[in-house]
């Protein structure tokens, strides 16, 4: 497997490490809607992009290039607030004017065999993504890839794969493969907090982790103000 490139960014605070992530998403949309006429985004789950989230609320784009994917989502029912689309949707998504029908969320409702089944097909005719957003948790984890599941041992492994065993709860969810989220043109972490200091110094020390395993050609970025 190559090895993964990373840019490390560390802020001062969490304030400036949102702004900062803004602007690159902005930036990455400008760049992707002036090429192909369109923004093909994989947003992160979790708390820690909520106020970027919020923020973008307020750029001045074409929401109608825009198209939303997730990189992962929780087993709940559509409206379970501790749904990874339902912060999404809250704080922005139904608060601007991205066209419903480009707003793909994980039919994680559906259970994770089912919900990654329907997730897979309607990726299939999918290409690279413009920007893939991540989380990453404090053993290492990114969207629901956690270290010793399943999904390691497998030698070949779908593009949307269920996942039973989630030590963060729920237990069941549904993830994007490693693979999948690495077909992007850009790759941006988002880690705050010092309880995900341990992971990164790990990672920097090049410790194999699942957040490791995401290997875009043109390398990852990862926002850090730990
Ligand atoms: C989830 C996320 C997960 C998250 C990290 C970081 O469903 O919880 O996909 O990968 O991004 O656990 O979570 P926080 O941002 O809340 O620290």
């Amino acid at each position: 497997m190559p090895v993964q490139t990373c840019r490390w960014h560390e802020f001062d605070n969490l304030p400036g490490l949102e702004q900062a992530a803004g602007e690159f998403i902005l930036h990455a949309s400008k760049q992707a809607i002036a090429t192909n006429g369109a923004f093909r985004i994989v947003l992160a789950g979790g708390s820690t992009p909520r106020n970027i989230y919020r923020q973008l609320c307020e750029v001045d784009t074409d929401w109608s290039a825009w198209n939303i994917y997730f990189g992962d989502e929780r087993c709940l029912p559509v409206r379970d607030p501790e749904r990874n689309s339902r912060m999404a949707r809250d704080v922005w998504l139904d608060r601007v004017a991205i066209p419903s029908r480009q707003i793909h969320t994980i039919p994680a409702e559906l259970g994770p065999e089912a919900g990654a089944l329907r997730y897979a097909r309607e990726l299939a005719g999918v290409g690279d993504f413009d920007l893939v957003l991540l989380g990453l948790g404090e053993d290492g984890h990114t969207a629901s890839l956690f270290p010793g599941a399943a999904w390691e041992r497998a030698e070949t492994l779908p593009a949307v794969i269920p996942v039973h065993d989630a030590p963060k709860p729920p237990a069941q969810r549904i993830s994007l493969s490693p693979e999948r989220l690495s077909r992007a043109r850009h790759v941006l972490y988002l880690a705050c907090g010092d309880t995900k200091r341990n992971a990164i110094e790990n990672w920097r020390a090049g410790v194999a982790l699942p957040a490791s395993r995401i290997n875009p050609v043109s390398g990852v970025d990862v926002f850090m103000c730990v």
